[in-house]
């Protein structure tokens, strides 16, 4: 099964509660969405493989450290997951970037796609897809899926804020998968809605309301 990690770092916790806030309009909601998933990829990414290498200092030969192992690859679930690309390219600017498109259906609550577009070379990337929201989970299952088909194979996922439904969703349906959150949440309402959550993210993303 894949593991959950919840980022309780301090700083998380205070801009996911700033976050909620219904008073929170979409500027500064957009700015919080960043500083969080910068600070969720600072988290997400203390595992990466390091090697030695030598670099010459203005005084000496040193043995340092640099990234080794795969490439990264980062692909947000549009629309809402737009908003954590900034975060995430602040710390790894040499990541692609690939966009599955995906629109949960508000009656069925089914995700359906409309774009897919992913690097060339995803298959030899280590894949982070985001999207804030991880609600019944079959958005995040479906694009999960999408890039799989693609001959990824090593993917996590990141979000901001996910419902005990969405959590064992992803588990069930893609065991290999390690999911990053910055707050689990206590349930899904009539309306597939997080409770507390924070609304619609994309809507409060682009003020689209
Ligand atoms: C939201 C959210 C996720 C999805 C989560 O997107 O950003 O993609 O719902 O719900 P699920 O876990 O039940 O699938 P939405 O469909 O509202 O599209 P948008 O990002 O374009 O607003
Ligand atoms: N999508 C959202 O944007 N918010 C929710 O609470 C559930 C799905």
């Amino acid at each position: 099964m894949g593991h959950v990690f919840v980022m309780d770092h301090p700083l998380i916790q205070h801009k996911v509660s700033m976050l909620r806030s219904k008073d929170t309009g979409s500027k500064e909601f957009r700015e919080l969405v960043e500083e969080i998933a910068m600070l969720m990829c600072y988290e997400a990414t203390r595992d990466l493989p390091l090697e030695e290498i030598e670099v010459e200092t203005p005084v000496a030969k040193a043995k340092a450290k640099a990234l080794a192992g795969k490439k990264l690859g980062i692909v947000p679930i549009l629309r809402a997951g737009l908003g954590m690309v900034d975060g995430m390219l602040n710390l790894v600017p040499a990541a692609k970037v690939g966009h599955i498109g995906l629109y949960r259906d508000p009656e069925t609550l089914e995700p359906v796609e409309y774009y897919c577009k992913l690097p060339y070379d995803a298959p030899e990337r280590d894949i982070y897809v985001l999207d804030p929201m991880l609600a019944t989970g079959g958005s995040a299952s479906a694009a999960i899926q999408f890039i799989k088909d693609k001959g990824v194979q090593r993917i996590r996922f990141l979000c901001l804020i996910a419902a005990p439904e969405g959590i064992e969703r992803l588990n069930k349906d893609h065991p290999d998968v390690d999911i990053y959150v910055a707050a689990l949440d206590e349930r899904l309402n009539d309306h597939g809605y997080i409770v507390p959550g924070l609304g619609d993210a994309g809507d409060r993303l682009f003020g689209t309301k």
